[in-house]
């Protein structure tokens, strides 16, 4: 066992300290031994200077009525003592900031690969076989890679347990990488001020037992032959962006509410009258322009060939159970 492994078993606790959350992942324990190592380091030389400072100026204060002597030339040995052992302290931490840095960097060539999307203002997680999560689900003692990006301002993915923080940027991909190391749930938080619902922009990392996650993956993915379809719109509503315009609360967004819009009948821009029914809603979705509502703009997107027949259908099925 090398030095380093040594003192960084010795700092492998798990179950958090005063100042730390969880050691979950492999590359905690490296990351906290530095924080510690510079914090006592810190406090030592605090102690000791601000001590010798008081000291001296008690011990070495100009009595009443005596002349001040002449200053003392220089120490060569106390100066070269008080450089050289800074100078070795600091080419340690540099050491292990550069190694650490290059571990939480490199990603394990076989790593899980998880795509996120940070937006404006929730995570959206997802997994090679298409599915779309909130939250992030990992198996554990695997290598989980993360390739993340924005579709509005900067976000920062932040999981303290895991010590894993990285910006998502709009327009290029930043990654990040780690090896969770127990099952359980873990808080993920955005760490970049995103706007006025950054503090909301929460999300879990669920760390699955072995096997646990292979099985929550399949049944999660085929959540629309499994759920009733309104629960399963619900799922779509949040994961496939119709959260961003309109609202389930009766209030106004970019676009109109979906609460209580089912059965009513609506004005056109145009002055056209249309009653809302399930072929107007397909046609919303696939057709968006087609007939807008009066005071919006027809700024939605087609989600013609975005979203299946099925998915279609749940969304409608959803919009239908939100009853005024
Ligand atoms: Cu996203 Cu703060």
């Amino acid at each position: 066992m090398s030095f380093e492994h040594r003192l960084m078993a010795a700092a492998d606790e798990t179950g958090g300290s005063f100042w730390m959350p969880p050691e979950i992942s492999t590359s905690a324990a490296g990351v906290d031994w530095i924080f510690y190592f510079i914090f006592w380091i810190s406090l030592f030389f605090f102690l000791l200077i601000v001590g010798l400072m008081t000291y001296f100026v008690v011990r070495y204060r100009r009595p009443k009525g005596s002349q001040p002597e002449g200053a003392p030339s220089h120490n060569m040995v106390l100066e070269v003592t008080w450089s050289v052992i800074p100078l070795i302290l600091v080419i340690f931490i540099f050491y292990l900031g550069f190694k650490g840095f290059m571990d939480l960097f490199t990603a394990p060539q076989n790593a899980y690969e998880v795509l996120v999307t940070g937006q404006k203002w929730k995570w959206l997680f997802q997994y090679p076989n298409g599915y779309v999560d909130e939250n992030l689900h990992v198996p554990v003692d695997v290598p989980v890679r993360l390739v993340m990006s924005s579709e509005d301002v900067i976000h920062s993915l932040y999981i303290p347990a895991f010590r894993v923080k990285r910006d998502v940027v709009p327009g290029r991909y930043t990654k990040a990488w780690f090896q969770a190391t127990q099952a359980g749930d873990y808080q993920i938080f955005c760490a970049e001020y995103c706007g006025k619902s950054h503090s909301d922009m929460l999300a879990k990392v669920v760390v699955e037992k072995p096997g646990d996650f292979e099985k929550w993956l399949e049944k999660a993915a085929n959540f629309l032959d499994t759920m009733p379809p309104a629960e399963a719109g619900a799922r779509l509503y949040k994961t496939r962006g119709c959260a961003q315009c309109h609202s389930i609360d009766g209030t106004s967004g970019i676009g109109p509410t979906f609460k209580g819009v089912f059965g009513e009948t609506v004005v056109m821009l145009g002055g056209a009258k249309v009653a809302v029914d399930e072929n107007y809603l397909r046609e919303s979705i696939n057709e968006p322009q087609a007939r807008v509502v009066a005071g919006y703009q027809p700024v939605m997107p087609t989600f013609k060939g975005r979203l299946k027949d099925k998915e279609i259908t749940a969304i409608i099925e959803y919009i239908k159970s939100l009853e005024r």
